[in-house]
């Protein structure tokens, strides 16, 4: 059995009080809503790097199950590379996680599927997370090119990986035509993909089965349990709506049971 995983890209939005307004109204709504978090999915927030401590310590405060992670991060230690933050400073923030590849930073930041698969090996080398995302657009599943494009970016992410690190990574679907647009594949259309994806993953080797595949891509409290409920679907990565704190928790009960 894989353990699910719901994850919040909160991308660049973020304040120190509208945090604080966030989890006032998590701790709430789950009081209200009876959740029990118990035997439920790991729940993770991805936010700004200059909110990590605050997220952190009011997580702390107020007992929630929730780690926090990044969103992006630089493929060295350290050094001359002005703006840029490494994994070892994340390790020392008590990080849990990073998202990779993102396509906003394949889009906006040039990021190629070598720098992708540099950043994954440094973080597999910590004790942090990777995940990955990797998706078409919407061109690329017009021309019926869906396939060959999760190939290239999955086979050159696992080229450069060890068989052994498939339990830890965590790759993540994200048809790029779904992203904020508020369009969604159908849970079959996503199934289809997370199962290519499971092959390749068991072609690099066996604990290709223990990898987790989240799906994004306008996830909200409607679909969440649909998708949720499909054999290779292992959870979500979840950008506007887990920017709304009860809609956020929807979306982690539809992972329970
Ligand atoms: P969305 O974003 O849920 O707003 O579509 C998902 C993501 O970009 O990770």
């Amino acid at each position: 059995m894989r353990h699910s995983l719901i994850a919040g890209n909160w991308k660049m939005n973020a304040s120190l009080a509208a945090n604080e307004a966030w989890i006032k109204g998590f701790v709430q709504a789950s009081k209200t809503q009876g959740i029990e978090f118990e035997g439920g999915p790991q729940i993770m927030l991805c936010v700004p790097a200059p909110y990590w401590l605050q997220m952190s310590e009011l997580i702390r405060k107020s007992s929630l199950p929730i780690v926090v992670g990044a969103q992006n991060v630089n493929e060295h230690d350290k050094g001359a590379f002005t703006g840029e933050v490494s994994v070892p400073m994340m390790a020392e923030m008590n990080l849990r996680s990073v998202i990779l590849g993102h396509s906003e930073r394949r889009q906006w930041f040039g990021e190629t599927d070598e720098l992708i698969s540099q950043k994954v090996v440094k973080v597999l080398s910590s004790n942090l997370t990777p995940i990955v995302c990797v998706g078409e657009s919407l061109s690329d599943r017009e021309g019926l090119k869906t396939f060959e494009v999760i190939k290239h970016q999955v086979d050159a992410l696992l080229s450069k990986i060890e068989p052994s690190d498939l339990e830890r990574l965590v790759v993540a679907y994200e048809p790029i035509w779904a992203i904020g647009t508020g369009l969604t594949a159908t849970p079959e259309q996503a199934q289809e993909v997370h199962a290519f994806i499971r092959q390749e993953l068991l072609a690099k080797g066996p604990l290709g089965y223990k990898t987790r595949i989240l799906y994004g891509g306008s996830m909200n409290p409607s679909n969440a349990r649909a998708l949720l409920s499909m054999t290779d679907i292992d959870g979500g990565l979840i950008g506007g709506a887990s920017l709304v704190p009860e809609d956020f928790l929807k979306i982690v009960s539809s992972a329970i049971a």
